[in-house]
Formats: structure tokens, C-alpha cells, sequence
């Protein structure tokens, strides 16, 4: 078998459900299946439980990443805009500044826009304002709002063409704008919700045909693919109230280069969307010593009886792909090997280039 040597991914935007949803995910389970989808580092969410929104929270957080992530990683800071001290502390140890404009899972959606402004005025960075901002009420309020401070604005899992449109023309105007778009957005339209029920529901839900294409037309202007990684039990799901979101990090590659083959775009924009952009955009620096190596001619249907993810299924159940990741080299060792993962928990490092946590006191921000 001739493998094909890449980087690894670095995924920008995951859940891993530590503290608070274990059942879901943990740190172990959530960068096994990172390893395993060939994403050699993971930038985690704030909507945890307790949230990430100030020093005690943030601590836990990463004492939890230290001893039991298998690969490298990030933490966002979170904010329901009434933790701005928080921001100027920790502002350089986090991978940047989460904020929910909309409603989804969890608690941390900021509902009252005035809330907004001192939150551009006092983010120190230097990562990036991160935003949910599904409705284009909330799209246009980001976006003012960095247009009249010097921030840079990230926009997460853009899924419609409408919002793509916005971010188009403020990104023409010079504004500092970057955004993701995830494999599920790219892959399903509402047809799939349909046909999947719960398991095709999540934040923001999926879009027409028309709205994917608009994804791929303009997929040049993409700054990065990002998974989402949202797991919830079949349970949760086939309850009454399922909570949105679906996993992702065990299929993003696949999927990928299934679309290589079909030419929807090369291998080095891929490398690009995965890899080179996410480090640019995040204050973060790479693990050393690190590649995957995938079989790019390997025919497979998707399967939830391979996933390393705790919640055991994936909404691209039997989906063919070509192309599998056969081996993870992370930090000089193997890593993930044909469907085993040989990395201990805890061999994962901070990705964020900021000052050692006793430092953080001496940081005067004005
Ligand atoms: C995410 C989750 O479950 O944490 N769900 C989702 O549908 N995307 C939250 C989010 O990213 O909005
Ligand atoms: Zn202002
Ligand atoms: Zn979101
Ligand atoms: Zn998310």
C-alpha cells in the first residue's frame, strides 16, 4: 500500500464535553477519535459545564487537557458578557474569545446586544473575537462592531449564502473577518435532515442545495474547514427535546478527500483549510514531529462500529469515502495505527503560545 504523508489536522472548533458531559465525551475519548480522524490538535469550546468564562473554570479546564489529552490543544475563553476582568486575564492563555450571539446548546448565548460593545472594546487578545452568529441580525452586529474597533473577527460554521454573501463583502472592505465552514455543511443539505431525524440536527441546521453550492463556489475565499465536533447520546438525540449538534472529527478527512477525488478541490487547499489556516488565524503553534499517513486509495463505507467517539455514531453512517487514515505519527510516536490508538492520555500539549499561568497576574491590559 503506498500512503500518501500529510499534516495533521488542526481542528479549530470542537466539544469535548469535559467537565460536565462525560457521558458524551471525554478528553480521552474526544482526542482518541481526533487521532483516529487524523486531527492532531483540537481547539475546544467554552460551553462546558461549568462554562469557561473565568479563571477557576479555565484552570480546571486545562489541568484536564494536561493529564489526559492524547493530542495537542487550545482552549477558547467564553463570555456572557459580564466576565470582562476575566478577559484581560486570561485573554493570552486562551486560543481566543467564544461568543454564542444565538441560541444553542447550552447557557452561554448573550441575549442582550449592548452587552456586545465592551466586549470588542476590552478583548485583549491575541486571538480572535469567535462567533456563533447564525441569524444575520447577529452576523451584522459582529460585524459592526469590528468594523469600528480593531478586533479580528472569526465567524464559526458559516452555512447559509445569505451570511456567506456578508462576510464576502466585509472581507472585500478590508475588515480583519476570517471563517469556518464544517463537513457537514458541505456534505448534507436539508434533504438529509429529513431522512436523518435527529441525528441531522444541529446549530445551524443544514441548508438547501442552493446554500451548500454557495459553500463549494466559494470554497477559495474559505479560511477554514472545522468539524464541530457536538456529540450527544442516541439517547439524548431520540428524546423529546434533542440537544443540537453531531460528531465529526473521525469523518472530516474521509470526506475530504473523497472530495479531492471528484476534484471539488487539491490536496495542498486541503492542507491549506486543515492545517496552514487555522495556524495562522489562532495564536497557536503546531506539535513538532507530527504527520499522518493516509491511504488515499481505500473504498470504504463510514461506520458507526469504528468510531472512537464515546457517543458510538456519526450522521455519515455508510456513506462511501475514498481514502482512510492508516497512521498517526504525534510528538515522534505512532499514535493511531489501522483503527488502534497507541497514545497515552496526556501527551498533548498547549498549543497557545502564551505566558506560564503565574505570569498572567503581571499583564497590564488598558
Ligand atoms: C454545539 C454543541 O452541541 O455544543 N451544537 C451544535 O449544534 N453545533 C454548539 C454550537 O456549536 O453551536
Ligand atoms: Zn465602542
Ligand atoms: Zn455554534
Ligand atoms: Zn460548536
Amino acid at each position: 500500500m503506498t500512503t500518501l504523508k500529510l499534516p495533521g489536522m488542526i481542528d479549530a472548533h470542537v466539544h469535548l464535553r469535559e467537565p460536565g458531559g462525560t457521558h458524551k465525551e471525554s478528553v480521552t475519548s474526544g482526542t482518541a477519535a481526533a487521532l483516529a480522524g487524523g486531527v492532531v490538535g483540537v481547539l475546544e469550546m467554552p460551553n462546558t459545564n461549568p462554562a469557561t468564562t473565568d479563571a477557576d473554570s479555565f484552570t480546571l479546564k486545562h489541568k484536564l487537557y494536561r493529564s489526559k489529552s492524547r493530542c495537542d490543544f487550545g482552549l477558547f475563553l467564553g463570555s456572557d458578557g459580564r466576565n470582562l476582568d476575566a478577559l484581560n486575564k486570561l485573554g493570552n492563555r486562551a486560543a481566543g474569545l467564544k461568543l454564542y450571539l444565538d441560541n444553542t446548546y447550552g447557557d452561554l448565548c448573550i441575549q442582550h446586544p449592548a452587552l456586545l460593545e465592551p466586549i470588542w472594546e476590552r478583548w485583549p487578545g491575541p486571538g480572535p473575537i469567535c462567533v456563533h452568529a447564525e441569524s444575520t441580525q447577529s452576523l451584522s452586529q459582529a460585524l459592526s462592531l469590528t468594523a469600528r474597533h480593531s478586533q479580528r473577527l472569526h465567524i464559526c460554521h458559516v452555512s447559509r449564502e445569505e451570511n456567506l454573501r456578508l462576510i464576502l463583502a466585509a472581507k472585500e472592505q478590508g475588515l480583519p473577518v476570517t471563517f469556518e465552514v464544517t463537513p457537514h455543511h458541505l456534505f448534507f443539505t436539508v434533504e438529509d435532515a429529513k431522512r436523518l431525524g435527529p441525528f441531522g440536527m444541529m446549530k445551524p441546521s443544514l441548508g438547501t442545495p442552493h446554500d451548500r453550492e454557495a459553500l463549494w463556489q466559494h470554497l477559495d475565499a474559505v479560511d477554514c474547514i472545522a468539524t464541530d465536533h457536538a456529540p450527544h447520546t442516541r439517547e439524548e438525540k431520540l428524546g423529546a427535546e434533542p440537544p443540537p449538534g453531531v460528531p465529526g472529527l473521525e469523518t472530516a478527512l474521509p470526506l475530504l478527500l473523497t472530495a479531492v477525488d471528484q476534484g471539488k478541490l487539491d490536496i495542498s487547499r486541503l492542507i491549506e483549510l486543515t492545517y496552514l489556516n487555522p495556524l495562522r488565524i489562532f495564536p497557536i503553534t503546531p506539535p513538532p514531529d507530527t504527520w499522518i499517513e493516509v491511504d488515499p486509495n481505500a473504498r470504504y463505507q463510514l461506520s458507526n462500529c469504528s468510531l472512537q467517539t464515546r457517543c458510538g455514531w456519526t450522521p455519515f453512517e455508510d456513506m462511501w469515502v475514498l481514502g482512510r487514515v492508516v497512521r498517526t505519527w504525534f510528538r515522534g510516536q505512532m499514535a493511531f495505527e489501522l483503527g488502534k490508538i497507541c497514545a497515552a492520555p496526556g501527551t498533548g500539549h498547549d498549543m497557545v503560545q502564551g505566558f506560564p499561568v503565574n505570569q498572567t497576574e503581571f499583564r497590564n491590559h488598558t
